[in-house]
């Protein structure tokens, strides 16, 4: 198991810090993330990646609130994440989004919060408003006044700091034109087959740290196809595993640590939360980056197809 203290930690443009490796939550059922929570706190996770469309912040919170009670784990050690669903996107709205994530979570403040999503839906109870044909409903309202209700969270204290998920390059000059307090991270899918060399670029020259989502590969995607190619079994990816005696998981985790991006692998299996956290006892050399580089195809696992008409959707830019 790796040192607890020796995970690296990633500095934050405010000289804030973040666990360069923490335990993402999607689709994590709310019957086995409170334990695949406290077996990650007990295994050495101190980053956890949550959000309100997850259905599941209230067992994570229990997690936490539990390990904390043990005298496990203290609040300030944890580091935790959770994102502005799109259903909160007006200034007066973002509060009261944080405010039901915090209560989830039975914690006074995050360390993170994203906006989700740069695309708004209809506000309102339901957090997927679908019209009478199954469609969402969508919302014109600009990301730019959501990124107002973020700050005057920071403000007021309830995050420690802000940032952005699923924006691209044009996305994000827009918010950095306008801010007052400046995004520290952008959350955006990221692995071998689309490796986002252009965008974390301009995110370092912008001084945004990247946080890669469905880092491996995100398999149980909900409308993954039987055509779409599988990371985890790529024939190179399988082959380092074998040469550095890892797993894909591994290799693929280290890939990205290496080039300093933060990684959120999920996983409600002990093992899987475990061996994904042991990545710190091996080094790919330059040519296995090399090799893996080249894997790019530019595939995204989480493409929100049925929404891409919508004219703050992110993925018809280049980058
Ligand atoms: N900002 C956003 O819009 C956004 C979008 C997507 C994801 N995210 C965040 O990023 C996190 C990770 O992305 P993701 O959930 O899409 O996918 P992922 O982490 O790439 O893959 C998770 C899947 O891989 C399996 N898995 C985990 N470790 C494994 C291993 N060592 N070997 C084989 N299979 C393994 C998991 O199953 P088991 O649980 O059975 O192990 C799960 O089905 C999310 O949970 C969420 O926190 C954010």
């Amino acid at each position: 198991m790796a040192d607890k203290i020796s995970v690296p930690r990633v500095k934050l443009s405010n000289d804030a810090e973040i666990p360069i490796i923490g335990l993402g939550t999607w689709k994590s059922e709310p019957e086995a993330v409170k334990n695949a929570v406290k077996d990650a706190i007990d295994i050495g996770y101190r980053h956890f990646d949550c959000a309100l469309a997850y259905e599941n912040e209230d067992q994570i919170g229990d997690a936490i609130k539990e390990k904390i009670d043990e005298g496990v784990v203290v609040r300030k050690d944890l580091f935790i994440t959770s994102k502005a669903w799109n259903t909160y996107h007006p200034r007066k709205l973002v509060k009261d989004g944080l405010k039901n994530t915090l209560s989830n979570l039975k914690m006074e403040y995050l360390d993170l919060y994203l906006i989700h999503w740069p695309i708004a839906y209809k506000e309102g109870t339901e957090l997927f408003p679908k019209d009478e044909s199954g469609k969402i409903v969508t919302s014109d309202v600009d990301y730019l006044e959501t990124w107002k209700g973020l700050e005057d969270c920071c403000r007021e204290g309830m995050v420690r700091n802000i940032g952005l998920s699923n924006f691209n390059s044009v996305q994000i000059q827009r918010i950095l034109d306008i801010c007052e307090i400046k995004p520290v991270m952008l959350q955006v899918e990221c692995n071998p087959y689309l490796n986002q060399e252009k965008l974390f670029q301009f995110c370092k020259d912008k001084k945004l740290a990247l946080t890669a989502y469905s880092c491996l590969g995100s398999p149980a995607r909900p409308w993954v196809q039987a055509s779409d190619p599988v990371l985890l079994n790529d024939p190179v990816i399988l082959n380092l595993a074998s040469k550095h005696s890892k797993t894909s998981a591994q290799i693929c985790l280290r890939y990205l640590i290496q080039r300093g991006i933060v990684v959120i692998p999920k996983s409600t299996n002990r093992g899987r939360i475990e061996s994904n956290f042991n990545v710190f006892d091996f080094e790919l050399p330059e040519e296995d980056i090399i090799s893996i580089k080249s894997l790019n195809r530019n595939f995204r696992a989480v493409a929100l197809e049925w929404i891409k008409d919508h004219p703050h959707y992110p993925f018809n830019a280049a980058f």
